[in-house]
């Protein structure tokens, strides 16, 4: 369609305010860690049902204690939250809640992370993790229309043999995911670390991305894609610090999960009047809009729309070619994404 027509179409849906409008329109979310889904109401609950002691007292202390200055403090919380989660009924539950979220949010397919060491540390099973995590999918694709594809993510403040070994024992899982991933500190922990577990992760025929360029500098987006070959990258909003990656972003429509209320909320910027989201998007790099850890930032994927709403004045256009970008960014098939596709240019026009 060409560029006019599309403007003047989706100009045409005065009626219906912003955020409605965004709601309606097909999307994916590809950058969503499961374990950041946990809502405190949640965490509470598991907590009493395997006699996990919490160091709050209250919902309103666990919401006290979300006052994150940088990325590590809040991990540290996060990991410690993760602590209720023990059986395969509790990986269920926290699935199948962020899934409804996304019945919610109008999301049509999802690529959800998960973080099996964090798990396994404790001495759970990792098939105890992926068969809770595959079940809760499965129930999604039949009873709410929502695809997915699994991605299993590497912590990176361990080792590269600690991630090897997390690759061998999810070996005999390998059907129920589609990729790797790397996250946890990104600072002090280079894409270079991974070089040997993300080579033999793409033997296996498994897609592969990366948290770079959140705190990390542009380098460790380019080292990402170089040495570990990723198909996209996790957050990547510090690219604007290298020219010749902007230019080869643009070129090869390389895919930013970008998670604006997460970046604020971490103070990668300052306010979301600052994020550089809508910036990139109207440079032509292919950002697309994602909650990362919802239960701790503020919000599930239509609150962050509605953040850029609110502090960006993101037009209708720019909410189209988001969606848009988190279609084509998906590791779904060429088929899928034409028919969401066709769907969502069809809602545009109406
Ligand atoms: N960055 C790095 N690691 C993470 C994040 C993130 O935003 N969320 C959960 N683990
Ligand atoms: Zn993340």
């Amino acid at each position: 369609m060409n560029r006019l027509n599309l403007i003047e179409q989706v100009n045409a849906h005065d009626q219906l305010a912003t955020s409605d409008f965004v709601r309606l329109l097909p999307k994916t979310e590809l950058h969503l860690h499961l374990e950041g889904s946990l809502e405190p109401e949640l965490m509470f609950k598991l907590a009493a049902r395997n006699n996990v002691v919490l160091p709050y007292a209250t919902i309103e202390e666990v919401k006290a204690a979300y006052d994150f200055h940088n990325l590590q403090s809040f991990l540290d919380i996060y990991y410690q939250c993760a602590d209720v989660l023990r059986t395969e009924q509790d990986f269920f539950d926290l699935t199948w809640a962020y899934l409804l979220e996304c019945q919610r949010d109008g999301i049509v397919h999802v690529e959800p992370f998960f973080d099996p060491q964090t798990h396994t540390e404790r001495g759970i099973d990792i098939g105890i993790v992926i068969k809770g995590i595959t079940r809760a999918l499965a129930q999604a694709e039949q009873e709410l229309g929502i695809s997915s594809g699994l991605i299993l993510c590497f912590l990176r403040h361990l080792s590269e043999e600690q991630a090897i070994e997390c690759l061998q024992q999810a070996k005999p899982y390998l059907e129920h995911f589609i990729g790797v991933g790397l996250d946890s500190s990104e600072l002090g922990h280079p894409p270079g670390k991974f070089t040997r577990v993300f080579a033999q992760a793409r033997e296996l025929g498994l897609r592969a991305v990366a948290h770079a360029g959140e705190e990390g500098p542009a380098d460790y987006i380019v080292d990402a894609l170089d040495i570990l070959k990723v198909d996209r990258i996790d957050h990547g909003v510090r690219c604007v610090e290298d020219e010749d990656l902007m230019t080869r972003l643009v070129a090869d429509q390389i895919t930013l999960t970008v998670c604006p209320l997460s970046n604020t909320r971490l103070k990668v910027f300052s306010h979301m009047s600052e994020h550089n989201i809508l910036q990139l998007l109207d440079q032509d790099v292919a950002v697309m809009v994602n909650a990362d850890d919802p239960a701790f930032f503020g919000g599930y994927l239509m609150q962050n729309f509605d953040a850029l709403i609110e502090h960006l004045d993101m037009t209708r256009l720019q909410a189209v070619k988001l969606a848009l970008n988190s279609i084509t960014g998906s590791f779904m098939s060429a088929e899928q994404q034409q028919s969401h596709i066709e769907k969502l240019l069809h809602i545009a026009k109406a």
